[in-house]
């Protein structure tokens, strides 16, 4: 029996995320992807996004564009929010209405509680500094509008696409013979192709005629297991590489930036995981198959 694929346009195809559904499309044969970088789809421009996403009967949008630039967004405001948040209302108001599902990605960043436990889904969030708040209000205005909507909260996000701490660590090791890092911002890093294959694996198992559809429209923590810091990722790669650049840990006040970091951004994976039954990586894992794909590219 021949069953129709399933259609899934992928937007800002070209950041690190992005990137990653384009290195994995191949192996999920009973899907066709459409990818659009920021050239072919603009999302901040609500006419274009409402062109590209009726011009196929898409069943899913993946939606990885987003201002990332944390620092800038205290000085583009007006940006950052159009592009994390007024456009999420561009792309609901074009799939409104049409059974097609929207995955979208926000972050840790609009949590910034420090508790000492892993954060819920459930927890409080008080985002401080321009991007949290506009990934907050994106995720806000998905929610209000009437469409399905997975929303998976991530952070810090390494791949060997695009610009990430790996790979700066991976040349400022190279260069340096002793690099300062921050020490006390816990959480964990999440390997953008662990992500990627995770949305897939959700989405293949919601054509499952047994799942729970209900699962699907709800917002998800999603990174590696354990609990580092910034030092602690560093110094591995350091080490892992037998680069002698010798890494100091430093506190964050030692370390000043435009917006404010949180320092506990470990986040709970309970929900997610025993709602698709995923099998979330340590981010040993994570950050050894990410180091091995810098690799393989170079
Ligand atoms: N990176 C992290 O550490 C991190 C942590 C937590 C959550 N997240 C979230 O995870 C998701 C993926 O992040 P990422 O690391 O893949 O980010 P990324 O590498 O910065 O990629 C974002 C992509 O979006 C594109 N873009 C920006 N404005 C656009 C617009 N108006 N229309 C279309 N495309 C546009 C960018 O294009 P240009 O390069 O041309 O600007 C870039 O290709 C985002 O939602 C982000 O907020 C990321």
């Amino acid at each position: 029996m021949i069953m129709k694929k399933i259609k899934i346009a992928v937007l800002g195809a070209d950041g690190q995320l992005g990137q990653e559904f384009r290195h994995l499309h191949q192996s999920y044969e009973y899907m066709s992807f459409d990818f659009f970088s920021r050239d072919d789809c603009d999302i901040a421009d609500q006419e274009e996004v409402r062109a590209v996403l009726l011009s196929e009967n898409f069943d899913y949008v993946i939606n990885c564009a987003a201002y990332t630039a944390v620092d800038k967004a205290e000085s583009e405001q007006e940006e950052c929010f159009l592009i994390n948040a007024k456009a999420c209302q561009f792309i609901c108001n074009a799939i409104k209405g049409r059974h097609v599902r929207l995955v979208h990605f926000s972050s840790d960043y609009v949590y910034h509680v420090y508790n000492g436990f892993p954060l819920k889904e459930t927890e409080r969030c008080i985002p401080s500094g321009i991007y949290a708040k506009s990934k907050l209000e994106g995720e806000n205005i998905i929610r209000a509008s009437e469409i399905e909507a997975l929303i998976l909260r991530t952070s810090w996000v390494v791949s060997s696409f695009g610009h990430n701490f790996v790979k700066t660590m991976l040349k400022l090791g190279k260069d340096k013979s002793e690099l300062n890092v921050v020490n006390d911002q816990l959480g964990t890093i999440t390997y953008a192709r662990h992500l990627a294959s995770a949305v897939l694996n959700i989405i293949t198992a919601m054509t499952s005629e047994s799942a729970d559809q209900s699962l699907f429209n709800q917002t998800y923590n999603f990174s590696s297991e354990g609990i580092t810091s910034w030092y602690d990722i560093a110094d591995r790669i350091m080490k892992d590489e037998g680069l002698s650049c010798k890494v100091q840990s430093i506190t964050t006040a030692e370390y000043p930036t435009p917006a404010v970091r949180p320092l506990w951004s470990v986040m709970a994976k309970n929900k997610i995981r025993e709602a698709f039954g995923l099998d979330i990586p340590h981010w040993f894992t994570a950050l050894k198959e990410c180091l091995l794909a810098i690799k393989a590219d170079q």
